[in-house]
């Protein structure tokens, strides 16, 4: 088992740079077995969720060269065998993007039920209502979803609630069906604009991602390209709450300061300097934050994958703060780790309210999913003392280097390994 070792309480100062983003590399991979000729992808970040993508691409016969540590090529004009192991798709959600990829490219697909982080009920009737209304038939047959088409019919579909997930499986299901399909309250994300920017660079026909109405015109056939993935706006924002966490100077680099808007905006609200530059965005702190109150929402509203790590640092401001999540409804298991440091927090089904003590102390924790991971990473870092995280595999599925990067900022951060001998005597 490995585990991260922070020695908290120094501030952040430095430049870092931030990697290609997850959410939209998870979607561009399954795309790219659309193409009909090999795709460059760069800016790919290097996570555990894009080497099990790109595990599942080769066991499907696609050629994958790596060019670089952020470049790759995929061949994907030989895939023979289009399935998506479970072993493999139960470590992420993303998995299920196969199904329109598939669908849209072989008629037919069978993915698991996929895996992912665990934020509460994550229903996929949104994809399937996409899929059925472009003329698909569905069945789950054990633990895979099963979809398969004789022909796919653009149509107009209405999403009922807004899904990212659903949006991308029906954009790419969409992009080879015959006539034109229209996407209504349709997700708005930056990823959702990346994919749609990446089939359009393969040669498909898509118009309106990044607002609520998608027009995709299906064509016969999709070439190949070179295609650079968008810089990551979690990883970003990750960065900039750890540099007001501790008190921080930091420069952050390759960022789409538009995508941060609104984070930037809350930032300052509660006492962070922010400097917005073209690609990048200096944070600086003294460390007095005031507490607040945040609502998520759907983009461009306040990211729910800030909400970890803003809980995280309204710990440290003088006050009571309201966090009130809106997209899921179980994003707040991460608490009782935060209170394991001191942290005063109460959970009411989908808000949280913060008693803000200006301190954390550190503690043994455990990283519950993802962005949970990322939040006890800043609260170790602002906390007196030593905070151990376990669990990382959580982390290390979306944030590239991570100890690496903290090191360069000055942060006593390191990764242990623990071996499992001695984790059953210690039991
Ligand atoms: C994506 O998940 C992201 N994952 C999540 O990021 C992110 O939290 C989420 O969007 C919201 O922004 C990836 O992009 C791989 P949704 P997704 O479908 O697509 C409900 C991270 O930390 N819903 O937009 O699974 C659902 O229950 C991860 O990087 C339905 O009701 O999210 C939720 O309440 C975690 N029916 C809401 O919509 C459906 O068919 C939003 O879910 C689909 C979703």
């Amino acid at each position: 088992m490995d585990k991260y070792v922070i020695n908290g309480g120094r501030r952040l100062s430095g430049e870092v740079t931030i990697s290609g983003a997850k959410n939209a590399a998870v979607a561009i991979l399954p795309a790219a077995i659309l193409a009909e000729a090999p795709c460059v992808i760069e800016n790919l970040p290097n996570i555990s969720d894009v080497s099990v993508l790109l595990e599942v691409l080769s066991i499907m016969g696609a050629k994958i060269r790596t060019i670089n540590k952020s470049s790759i090529e995929i061949d994907p004009t030989r895939i023979t065998n289009p399935y998506v192991p479970y072993e493999l798709a139960k470590k992420m959600r993303a998995s299920y993007y196969f199904l329109g990829a598939l669908l849209a490219k072989h008629k037919q697909a069978a993915v698991p039920m996929p895996g992912g982080c665990d934020l509460g009920v994550r229903p996929i009737d949104q994809h399937l209502k996409g899929f059925r209304s472009l003329g698909a038939e569905d069945s789950i047959d054990d633990g895979f979803i099963h979809v398969k088409a004789n022909e796919l019919m653009g149509t107009q579909i209405y999403f009922d609630t807004v899904s990212v997930g659903a949006t991308i499986n029906v954009m790419l299901a969409a992009v080879k069906a015959k006539g034109l399909t229209i996407i209504e309250n349709a997700a708005k994300e930056p990823h959702v604009v990346d994919l749609a920017n990446f089939l359009n660079s393969i040669g498909a026909d898509v118009f309106g991602a990044g607002t609520d109405v998608i027009k995709i015109h299906g064509v016969d056939s999709l070439g190949g390209a070179t295609y650079s993935i968008i810089p990551d706006q979690i990883e970003s924002g990750t960065y900039m709450v750890a540099t007001a966490a501790t008190g921080g100077d930091v420069v952050i680099k390759n960022v789409i300061p538009k995508h941060l808007e609104v984070l930037t905006f809350k930032l300052e609200k509660i006492g962070a300097d922010i400097e917005v530059f073209d690609e990048s965005l200096r944070v600086r702190s003294q460390g007095n934050i005031t507490k607040t109150s945040i609502k998520t929402m759907p983009h461009p509203g306040f990211p729910t994958d800030m909400q970890p790590q803003m809980t995280a640092l309204l710990t440290l401001a003088e006050g009571t703060s309201m966090i009130t999540d809106n997209v899921w409804d179980n994003r707040f298991k991460y608490v009782d780790e935060l209170r394991r440091m001191g942290a005063d927090i109460s959970v009411d089904g989908k808000v949280a309210v913060v008693e803000g003590k200006g301190s954390l102390k550190g503690a043994p924790v455990k990283a519950t999913d993802l962005r949970a991971g990322a939040a006890l990473v800043i609260a170790g870092l602002a906390a007196q003392g030593v905070t151990e995280i376990e669990d990382i595999y959580h982390i290390e599925r979306g944030y590239e280097d991570i100890v690496v990067k903290l090191r360069s900022l000055g942060a006593d951060i390191k990764k242990i390994h623990v071996p499992e001998e001695a984790i059953k005597k210690a039991l």
